[in-house]
């Protein structure tokens, strides 16, 4: 008797637990996706390719806080060459993406340091792309405008054809 008398009890509110349960999932998966879209949790280029999903242009971060040229910003700027070497080669012999050791450029008439910094601060879009099949993200990955200058010092010191003419630093 007793038997017969739980059963139907139980029922529904088991029943009741399962949609709280997948209430609990649907505000935490909404939650997951709204910090990542607006809040760039998986930081500035993210951002980025949802302000390009949108339709809004990317954001390019300033290029204004220039180091000055020296042992040690040439050696930060080698280091940091390790974000560019996936596309442009461990020793900048071009993989994908162009060689920036000769001197033939896809993107510059005359490879001044100045052209470079803009370029690798504002990466290459899909529709800019001249050759690749890929494009470049907003600072090659970098994260600032420093670590731009950094790595044109570094490339200058390997490629004697780069005009060097990057600005006293501020
Ligand atoms: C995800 C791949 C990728 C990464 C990482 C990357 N680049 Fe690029 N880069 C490209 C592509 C794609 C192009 C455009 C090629 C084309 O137009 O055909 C390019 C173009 C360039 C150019 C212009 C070359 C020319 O011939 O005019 C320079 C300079 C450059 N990148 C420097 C860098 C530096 C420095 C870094 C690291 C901070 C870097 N790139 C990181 C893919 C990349």
């Amino acid at each position: 008797m007793s038997e017969a008398g739980h059963s139907p009890k139980k029922g529904p509110s088991k029943h009741g637990l399962a949609w709280l349960y997948f209430l609990f999932g649907l505000v935490f998966v909404a939650g997951g996706m709204y910090a990542i879209f607006y809040h760039g949790f998986l930081g500035q280029n993210n951002q980025n390719a949802y302000r390009q999903s949108t339709g809004q242009g990317i954001i390019i971060p300033p290029l204004d806080i220039i180091p000055p040229r020296n042992a040690q910003s040439i050696a930060n700027g080698e280091a940091l060459y390790k974000t560019c070497a996936a596309c442009h080669g461990p020793n900048l012999e071009g993989i994908s993406c162009p060689s920036l050791k000769d001197d033939e450029w896809l993107h510059f008439k005359e490879p001044k340091e100045t052209a470079l910094a803009k370029l690798i601060n504002r990466g290459v879009g899909a529709s800019e792309a001249i050759k690749a099949k890929s494009v470049m993200p907003p600072r090659g990955g970098l994260e600032n405008s420093t670590q731009v200058w950094e790595v044109v010092y570094y490339l200058s010191t390997r490629n004697p054809n780069i005009i060097k003419d990057a600005p006293q630093p501020k």
